[in-house]
């Protein structure tokens, strides 16, 4: 099992290389099939936090041309990579009021969040997170929320839920969790809404 690691260590870990990794192959797959189930409940004002990479940004934002965007992340190097990507999108030029960056320690600071504004709550990046739990019970009840989780282990993941019973037995008092979907033989996709 992995260990929580600091925002250095992410500075470090998250090369150039790394941050295309997380844009390409099954990335891409989960994020086409994260950002249709978002779009197909209509989102508007979406938040991502512990985003990583910005491909599932970039599908959700194709996919719902009149939705706002906040992409959050604690590391420079995803922010700065996340820009410049994003910056590079059809999208984005035109437009740049529908995205907008925070650097943001979701761990630490997710009290200070004002949700209400929100109408849906994105992550995949659960397992680097020591606060899930307390992250999803500070969102207003009714909040849609979309997840992916791994069902493997890193050294920099806390925890592993393989499973959709796991998954169910860790979030299930917290969320009303409507579907999950298995993506990519890697990831099981979420539909919740919170409790
Ligand atoms: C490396 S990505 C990987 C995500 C996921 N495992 C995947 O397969 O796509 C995880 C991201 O979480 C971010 N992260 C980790 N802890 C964080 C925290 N406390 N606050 C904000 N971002 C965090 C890291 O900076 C990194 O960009």
């Amino acid at each position: 099992m992995g260990e929580k690691k600091s925002r250095e260590w992410y500075d470090k870990f998250l090369t150039p290389q790394r941050l295309a990794m997380f844009n390409s192959g099954v990335h891409v797959e989960r994020a086409k099939a994260l950002a249709s189930l978002v779009a197909a409940a209509k989102s508007s004002v979406i938040f991502e936090f512990a985003a990583g990479g910005s491909i599932l940004c970039s599908e959700i934002l194709s996919l719902l041309p009149k939705a706002s965007y906040t992409w959050s992340d604690f590391s420079i190097s995803a922010l700065e990579h996340a820009q410049k990507q994003l910056a590079a999108c059809s999208f984005f030029p035109n437009n740049r009021r529908r995205v907008s960056f925070h650097n943001i320690d979701i761990d630490a600071g997710y009290h200070n969040i004002n949700f209400e504004n929100v109408d849906a709550v994105v992550c995949v990046s659960l397992e680097h997170l020591e606060h899930d739990r307390e992250i999803l019970q500070s969102l207003p009840k009714g909040k849609k929320v979309f997840l992916s989780i791994p069902n493997i282990d890193a050294e920099d993941h806390i925890r592993v839920l393989k499973t959709p019973k796991e998954i169910q037995e860790r979030y299930g008092d917290i969320l009303d969790i409507k579907t999950i979907t298995p993506c990519a033989g890697l990831f099981h996709l979420v539909c919740a809404e919170r409790k």
